[in-house]
């Protein structure tokens, strides 16, 4: 199975000695950081928007939802959509956007789902796979909830973009984590992330039943390269992230694999 490996240095030494992903302790910035800027708003939620597509009428899971960004765009083409995260302080924020009748709930992708089997149209679960150290158990429940024919909506840290930027480089057939510090208003925040190689994200997705039908390497918004000239180039000729839609089978007894 997976061998983990934590990398040495100052970033790793403190996220020992710190609890690491502790997104409680930076909701606020994390949520304020994620509103406008290149990545999540002009670069992630598009292209999550437009693998989503028409969602009038759907009932949508946001996984690891967050402050509720991508729920509210959802909602606002007319989902109706249940989000789920780990942090009580992200929730939070998102119940502040959502309003107080929003379907919001505190809980781990790694556990048993508060939800009945076929609840959902579909799943959104944008950048939190990642932090997760196996897929296996998570997506299972992403799959039990679906309806059949129901799809799952991904996007991760590009496997590629986790592999290069770690020295020394490790075993990119390995899934293996690396820590380092976010900073928010001047303090560092200890991250960890499992990085896998691509064809164990296919085949997780697969071996949970699912069948791939897009992997998806897209552009930024087009407005991006107005309102950010500077950095906008470097994100359009660079992997950042990597999204997938894959799909319940239709069926009980309908089985996974690669679409053609
Ligand atoms: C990078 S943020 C993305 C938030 C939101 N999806 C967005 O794109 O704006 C990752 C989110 O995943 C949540 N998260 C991390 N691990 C989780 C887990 N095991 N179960 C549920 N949520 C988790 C965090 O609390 C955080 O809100």
């Amino acid at each position: 199975m997976d061998r983990p490996t934590d990398e040495p240095g100052s970033s790793a030494e403190t996220a020992h000695r710190a609890q690491v992903n502790d997104y409680d302790s930076f909701a606020e910035a994390y949520s304020a950081e994620n509103e406008n800027n290149l990545v999540n708003a002009y670069y992630e939620r598009p292209a999550m928007l437009a693998l989503a597509g028409e969602v009038t009428g759907r009932r949508v899971l946001d996984a690891g939802c967050g402050s509720g960004s991508l729920s509210a765009a959802l909602r606002d083409r007319g989902a109706v959509v249940t989000g789920i995260d780990a942090s009580a302080a992200m929730l939070a924020l998102a119940r502040r956007r959502l309003g107080v009748d929003a379907a919001l709930h505190v809980g781990d992708l790694n556990g048993r789902l508060p939800f009945a089997d076929g609840a959902f149209d579909d799943v959104v679960a944008s950048l939190v796979l990642h932090y997760l150290r196996d897929w296996g158990p998570a997506l299972a429940e992403l799959r039990r909830v679906l309806k059949p024919g129901g799809r799952l909506i991904a996007s991760v840290d590009h496997p590629f973009v986790a592999y290069t930027i770690q020295d020394p480089r490790p075993d990119y057939f390995a899934t293996t984590s690396h820590t380092f510090d976010w900073t928010f208003t001047g303090r560092p925040v200890p991250m960890r992330f499992w990085r896998r190689p691509l064809h164990a994200m296919t085949d997780a997705f697969t071996t949970a039943g699912f069948r791939l039908t897009t992997i998806s390497e897209p552009q930024p918004h087009p407005a991006a390269h107005e309102l950010f000239p500077a950095d906008s180039h470097g994100l359009s000729t660079t992997p950042t992230f990597l999204f997938f839609v894959v799909e319940a089978p239709p069926s009980a007894t309908g089985s996974g694999g690669v679409s053609r």
